[in-house]
C-alpha cells in the first residue's frame, strides 16, 4: 500500500529540532538543503540497530555472524541493481562509498587509447568532471542560453565532430544546480550511435526520480550509473556504481588494490578477484549496504513516481512563489505547470544581496538551512551568470592568497519529498522580506571561507551536540 506523506514526514529523523536565531528565539529548521544530503530515515536507522547485533566481517569469516553479514551484502547488491532496473546478464553491481568513488573509480578504469576522448558537458559537478580530466582528453557539451538545460544539438555535433573517438559520454541525471534533467534515453541513443558507452552520474536522480538502466541490447541502455546513499536518506558511508561486467572482468588491474580483490598474491604475480569483489578493496561496509537498501525499499513503497509527482507539485509551488518576487533572479527553467524534465532543485541570486549573506540571514533570521557558492559546479554557475574563463580566472589570485569571500556564486534551495508546502511559503516569505527589508542585523564575512556571521553574536554549537554529554 502506497505511504501517505504525512506519515513519511514522520518518520524522518530531526524534523522537530529547533534551532537558534539572532532574537533568542527558537524555531523549528527548515531544511531545504537536500541536494548536499538528506536526513537519514528513522526506519534506516531502526534497521541499523537490529542488524548490529548480527554484524560481523564480510567475505572469508567462518563465524555465523560472518555468514550472515556476507549473506546480506551480497543481497544488498542484488536489490541495488533491481532498484535501478539493471540487467543481471550486463551489469555488476558495486558497492563504494559515493557518487565521487564510484566515477573515479571508472575513470581510473577507463585507460583511453591514443586519440580517444570522454565526452561531458559543462552542467556537471566536479566529480563528474574532473575524474575525466584525469583520465585524458575531455571535450564539454555546452548548456543552452535561455534554460541552462543541456544543449542536445552541441552534444551531436561533438560526437559528430569527434566521430569515432568517443569513448565515454559522462552527464548528469539531474542538475544539482539547476534541477535540469538532460533525457537520458535520448543521450543514450546517440552515444550508442557514435559507439560511446554512456554514464549517468545519478547523485540527484536516484533518489527523485525513478531509473531504469535498461538492457544490454538496448540502445537507450544506460552502461554505468553511480549514486550515493547520503543523499537518499541513509547517510552511513554506502553508494553505488553499476557498470558492465565485462569492462571490470577485463585483464587492467582494479581501479584501487589492497586487501579483498586479490585471489593470489606471489611475489611477481597477482591474481584479481572476479567482479564485484575485484572493484571492493578493503573491509566492505556492509552497514552502508544495507542503510542503502533498507531506504531504497522505504522510497519503492511510497513509490518513486509517487516520489517524483509530489517532488514536482513542491517544485512548482516555489518556483511560481520565486519568480513573483521583486529583485530576485531564478537560474535554469522557470516554465512552471508541472515541468518533469527537473528535479526539486532551484538556484537563485539577487543584485540586492551577497549569495553568502542571503544564506547566512535566511540561516541566523528565519533558521532556514539552504546552500549557497558554486555547489561544486564552477563551470556551470560561471555559464549562469555569464562568466567568462577568464574572468573566473581572476579570482585566483585571491584564492591562492586564502580569500573566498569576493567568489561568485547563486543560492540554492533543494527539495526532498518529505518537505511541506508550508515550507516553501515560508522560505519564501523570507526572501520576500530580506529583499524588502534586508537583514536586521549587521554581519561580517570571514575572508577564508567566504561565510557570512551576525556581529556580536555568538552561540556554542556544542550545547546542541557534544561528544562529552
Ligand atoms: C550531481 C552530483 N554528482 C556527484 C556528487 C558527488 O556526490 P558525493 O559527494 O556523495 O560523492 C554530487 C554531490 O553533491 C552531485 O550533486
Amino acid at each position: 500500500m502506497p505511504l501517505n506523506f504525512d506519515s513519511v514526514r514522520r518518520q524522518m529523523a530531526g524534523l522537530d529540532r529547533k534551532v537558534p536565531l539572532l532574537t533568542g528565539e527558537t524555531r523549528r529548521y527548515v531544511n531545504l538543503d537536500n541536494a548536499a544530503t538528506t536526513p537519514p530515515f528513522l526506519e534506516v536507522l531502526d534497521a541499523i540497530r537490529e542488524f548490529a547485533g548480527w554484524y560481523g566481517s564480510v567475505h572469508r569469516g567462518a563465524g555465523f555472524k560472518s555468514q550472515i553479514s556476507t549473506d546480506l551484502y551480497e543481497e544488498c547488491h542484488e536489490e541495488i541493481g533491481r532498484f535501478v532496473g539493471a540487467d543481471p546478464d550486463y551489469h555488476t553491481v558495486i558497492c563504494c562509498g559515493n557518487a565521487t568513488q564510484a566515477i573515479n573509480s571508472v575513470s581510473r578504469r577507463l585507460r583511453l587509447r591514443p586519440g580517444e576522448i570522454v565526452l561531458t558537458s559543462v552542467m556537471e559537478h566536479h566529480s563528474n568532471l574532473l575524474p575525466w580530466r584525469m583520465t585524458g582528453p575531455v571535450e564539454y557539451a555546452d548548456v543552452r542560453d535561455d534554460d541552462g538545460a543541456l544543449d542536445l544539438e552541441d552534444l551531436g555535433e561533438k560526437l559528430d565532430r569527434h566521430k569515432g573517438k568517443v569513448r565515454l559520454v559522462a552527464i548528469t541525471g539531474a542538475s544539482n544546480v539547476t534541477g535540469a534533467m538532460p533525457p537520458p534515453a535520448r543521450i543514450a541513443r546517440m552515444a550508442h550511435e557514435a559507439g560511446a558507452a554512456f554514464l549517468v552520474d545519478g547523485a540527484q536522480l536516484v533518489p527523485h526520480h525513478p531509473v531504469v538502466m535498461g538492457p544490454a541490447d538496448d540502445p537507450e541502455r544506460i552502461d554505468f550509473l553511480a549514486f550515493s546513499a547520503h543523499k537518499m536518506y541513509a547517510p552511513f558511508g554506502g553508494g553505488a556504481l553499476i557498470g558492465p561486467r565485462e569492462f571490470f572482468n577485463n585483464a587492467s588491474p582494479p581501479s584501487t588494490v589492497g586487501g579483498g580483490n586479490a585471489s593470489l598474491v606471489t611475489r611477481n604475480d597477482v591474481v584479481w578477484a572476479d567482479m564485484p569483489d575485484k572493484e571492493e578493496p578493503g573491509t566492505p561496509n556492509v552497514l552502508g549496504a544495507l542503510s542503502l537498501v533498507k531506504a531504497m525499499k522505504i522510497l519503492e513503497r511510497m513509490g518513486m513516481e509517487e516520489v517524483a509527482a509530489r517532488e514536482r507539485l513542491l517544485t512548482t509551488r516555489l518556483l511560481a512563489r520565486l519568480t513573483e518576487i521583486p529583485d530576485l533572479r531564478v537560474h535554469g527553467d522557470t516554465a512552471l505547470g508541472g515541468a518533469c524534465e527537473r528535479v526539486g532543485v532551484v538556484t537563485i541570486s539577487s543584485d540586492k544581496i551577497h549569495h553568502a549573506l542571503l544564506s547566512a540571514v535566511l540561516s541566523h533570521e528565519w533558521g532556514i538551512g539552504v546552500r549557497d557558492g558554486c555547489f561544486c559546479a564552477h563551470l556551470y554557475v560561471a555559464r549562469l551568470l555569464g562568466l567568462s574563463d577568464g574572468e573566473v580566472s581572476a579570482f585566483r589570485t585571491d584564492v591562492e592568497s586564502g580569500d573566498e569571500s569576493r567568489l561568485p556564486g547563486l543560492v540554492r534551495i533543494s527539495l526532498g519529498a518529505y518537505n511541506s508546502p508550508d515550507e516553501i511559503d515560508y522560505v519564501c516569505d523570507a526572501l520576500e522580506d530580506v529583499l524588502s527589508n534586508g537583514p536586521r542585523a549587521r554581519y561580517y564575512v570571514d575572508r577564508a571561507t567566504g561565510q557570512y556571521f551576525p556581529e556580536g553574536y555568538s552561540y556554542k554549537l556544542r550545547k546542541y551536540f557534544s561528544l562529552h554529554s
